[in-house]
């Protein structure tokens, strides 16, 4: 149990040029992998590492995203009197009792550091997680990734960045650290240094920023007066630099997998490995992809 980190942050007010036309008219944080949003896995993700104040930090368009998260009156007075009480419960129990949703509202897409920065006043004095949406992570066995990042963090305070190794052709897409030498998965190491999307030949290493992030209160303050950087806007990835000129910082080299689904391919990828996993339909899926012809 984690007892300091309760609150995270997921920045969702993007809106997905990677995912159109679909994201066109719907949020790409509420595309569906098998039967349900991508948000909800990121979410119970946080819930799974001890997380019971959700933020959303969202954009006037994607109003979908907390009425999912919201209850439903109409629907479930339906259903009630249906009797279909499994789909009731299915609808009712998404998040944990506990676990709060708030949400913000980023007014401008002036970057990811803004975003967060528009958190602010929710996060207060305390620490706090931050997952990007995009990027589902199925950790399989017992270890969870962001678990033992924020156990690493209450035992040393050092802000853990999470990490994983990519080709040379994708560096420029991510943010990159600098590190004396390449940690092995679950293992943490000293950040030197952090660059966002780099070409490939200034990239300090291959390991990029996966988008889970376990940051203390007082970067509030460094994002503050962040300038704007790559792409003329306000990086979470400057501020988390100027963070590690006074405090150490670590890079926590992840051992689950990641799926992109802000890109087409990476959620293809994703319905193709949480539909064969999925407790209902997934043998029924498996079979299906077995007779598939592609000759
Ligand atoms: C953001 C971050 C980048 C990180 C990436 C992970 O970039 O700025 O450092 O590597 O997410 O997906 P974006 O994808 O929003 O351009």
């Amino acid at each position: 149990e984690n007892i300091m980190i309760k609150k995270a942050i997921l920045p969702v007010a993007g809106l997905g040029t990677r995912f159109l036309p679909a994201s066109k008219a719907i949020p790409k944080e509420m595309v569906t992998v098998v039967d349900r949003p991508v948000i909800e896995y990121v979410v119970k993700e946080a819930v799974k590492a001890g997380i019971t104040e959700i933020i959303l930090v969202t954009h006037s368009s994607k109003a979908s995203i907390e009425n999912y998260f919201d209850r439903n009156f109409e629907l479930e007075t339906t259903l009630d009197n249906k009797k279909k009480y499994d789909l009731l419960a299915e609808i009712t129990n998404i998040v944990p009792d506990n676990v709060k949703i708030i949400a913000v509202r980023q007014p401008a897409p002036l970057g990811l550091g803004h975003a967060v920065l528009c958190a602010k006043s929710v996060v207060g004095d305390d620490d706090f997680v931050v997952l990007l949406p995009d990027v589902l992570i199925k950790n399989s066995g017992v270890d969870h990734d962001l678990t033992t990042m924020i156990d690493r963090f209450n035992a040393s305070k050092a802000a853990q960045i999470m990490v994983e190794a990519v080709p040379d052709h994708l560096v420029d897409q991510y943010g990159i650290v600098d590190v004396a030498s390449i940690p092995s998965e679950g293992q943490s190491i000293v950040m030197q240094g952090i660059v966002e999307k780099p070409a490939v030949a200034d990239a300090p290493s291959n390991l990029s920023v996966v988008g889970r992030y376990v940051l203390p209160a007082k970067i509030m303050a460094l994002l503050e007066k962040t300038p704007k950087g790559a792409g003329n806007e306000i990086q979470l990835t400057d501020a988390i630099a100027m963070l590690q000129t006074t405090d150490m910082i670590e890079a926590y080299r992840m051992q689950g997998q990641t799926f992109d689904c802000g890109s087409k391919l990476g959620y293809l990828k994703a319905v193709l490995h949480y539909g064969i996993e999925h407790p209902t339909l997934g043998d029924d899926f498996k079979t299906m992809i077995k007779d598939l012809d592609l000759s």
